[in-house]
This record gives C-alpha cells, structure tokens and sequence, in this order.
C-alpha cells in the first residue's frame, strides 16, 4: 500500500509547543519572574521589522515579556554593543535577539559574541554552536529554525537515524547547525551548496532533504527522491508572494511528506525562540 501524502504544516507542531510553555511561563510569573526577551534591531529591513513583530506579538500572546530597541542603521557597533551589554548585565532579562541581517559594514560575528551565551537565545554564539558541534557537550540554546525542523520532523513520525540526508544551504543561522542536529539524530549527513557539482544528482540520493538556499522554488521534483521527506526553509517574495526554496506543486508529486511555504517552518523559528526564552529564565530561577 502506498503511504499518504503528508503536509508538514507548522501550526499543529507549534500549538503544541506553546501548550507545553504556557504553564511554565505561568509558573515563572507566579514565582516572580516573568521571563523576558529583549529584541534589537538595527535599520529598517521591512522583512527584519516584521519577523521581529512577529516574535514580540507570540511573546506578548504566551505571557513573555518583551523589551525592544530599534536602532538607526547608522548607530555604529559601540552603540550597538553598548545596547548589548547593558541587555547581558540586566538580571530581568533572559533572552537577547539581535536581528540578522545587519546592515552592510557590521561585523556581524563581532557583535555575535557580544552577547552572553547563557541569554543567546538564538543558539548563534561561537560557544552555543561549537558546542553543538562537539560529542559530549550540550549547547545552552539551539539555533531557533533548525531546532524548530526537528520538532516538526518527530511530531510527523519521521526518525532521522539511519536516514541520508542533504542540507541544501550552509549558513550560520540554519545550513550547519541543521547538519550538526542531523547528524546527531543518527542521519548521515551532507551539506551542499552553491558551489557543489551535481546538485541534482545529490539530492536525489536524499531520504530526508533539507532546502535553505534562498532562491524562489530551486528545487524542482527532478531533484527528488519518490517518497523523499522535503523541508523547505527558503522564505522568498516573488510578485509580492511568499514562496519557498521549493517548487511546492511540482516536489509534491514525488516527495512523501513536504512543508508548505508559509505556514511551514516560519511559525516552529518563532516557536522555539519562545522556548528558549523560557528555558533561559527556568534555568536562572534554579
Ligand atoms: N534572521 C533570519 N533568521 C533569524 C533568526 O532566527 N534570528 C535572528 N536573530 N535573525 C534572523
């Protein structure tokens, strides 16, 4: 008997990640601590300004406080790490999110590390993701999006062990810690990028595949493994649309379970930041 066709939408997997919080975040509040995110942004990328909105309206919802500062994208780092440190000596504040991308001319990783490890709620520090990297030690925080495609791969039944996987994309944010988390759910891994040869032919060996190239619907059903599991990551506009990495009506065809764009990954990246944010603050109270 052929399998159903499975859509992996987002929202089931994040309700039941927000009913898992909701009592710990009542707890916390009730002890005295309500936890509390601090957000920064810095210019005025309208798709920065709205995912940050985003995350302060789930927060607002859940009962998490949030504090914002939205800085002109001509601060400079010392206002920026001046905004930071004062966010990693701040004893109410639980979770720092300095919004990527920042304007040309930052150094991004330099300001990365600026933050604390113990409030990097984004997993982005060099001491969160090497620690990822390496057997025996347990990062403070996980990369929101990736740790948000593993909830959703084990919510749908799907077990990564044993199972080949191509992460299409290596970027800081999801590429390598989607392979690090892969790896570590027992998959065999391999990372590919713009510049690896016989992309088709790679993907197509994948039992799990991984896309966040950015580039609007790149992934064709000639690239796909028959009852491959797809999980598009890619958010592009095309004609004032969303649409993913991934030809979506095209991939559907052969893919045996394959995440929507939007509605797919988009709300677990907001979803698990709460958790982290959570985590910080339980973590703190002991
Ligand atoms: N830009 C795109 N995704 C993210 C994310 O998960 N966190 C932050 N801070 N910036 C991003």
């Amino acid at each position: 008997m052929v399998s159903p066709f499975i859509l992996m939408e987002g929202a089931p997997v994040r309700d039941r990640i927000y009913a898992d919080l909701a009592p710990r975040i009542a707890a916390a509040s009730a002890a005295g601590h309500v936890p509390t995110l601090a957000t920064l942004v810095v210019g005025d990328d309208p798709a920065s300004l709205s995912y940050v909105r985003g995350k302060v309206n789930a927060a607002e919802k859940l009962g998490i406080a949030s504090i914002q500062e939205h800085l002109p994208s001509d601060a400079g780092e010392a206002r920026i790490r001046h905004v930071i440190d004062e966010w990693n000596h701040a004893d109410g504040i639980d979770g720092i999110l300095v919004q990527l991308p920042l304007p040309s001319g930052y150094d991004t990783a330099g300001v990365q590390q600026t933050v604390r490890a113990d409030k990097d709620v984004d997993g982005f520090h060099p001491a969160n993701m090497g620690a990822l990297a390496l057997k025996g030690f347990s990062p403070m925080f996980v990369s929101c999006t990736p740790a948000g495609v593993m909830e959703m791969l084990a919510f749908y039944g799907i077990d990564p062990a044993g199972a080949r996987a191509v992460v299409l994309g290596r970027s800081n944010i999801v590429g390598m810690p989607m392979a690090l988390l892969l790896t570590k759910a027992d998959a065999t891994v391999t990372i590919a990028h713009s510049r690896t040869g016989s992309l088709p032919e790679l993907c197509r060996q994948a039992d799990i595949l991984v896309v966040a190239i950015g580039k609007p619907r790149f992934v064709t059903a000639s690239m796909v493994k028959e009852g491959a599991v797809v999980v598009d990551v890619g958010i592009n506009r095309v004609d004032d649309r969303l649409v993913g990495d991934v030809a979506f009506d095209d991939v559907r065809s052969v893919a045996a379970a394959l995440t929507p764009v939007p509605k797919g990954v988009g709300p677990l990246t907001v979803a698990m930041l709460m958790h982290n944010v959570v985590v910080a603050a339980e973590r703190k109270a002991g």
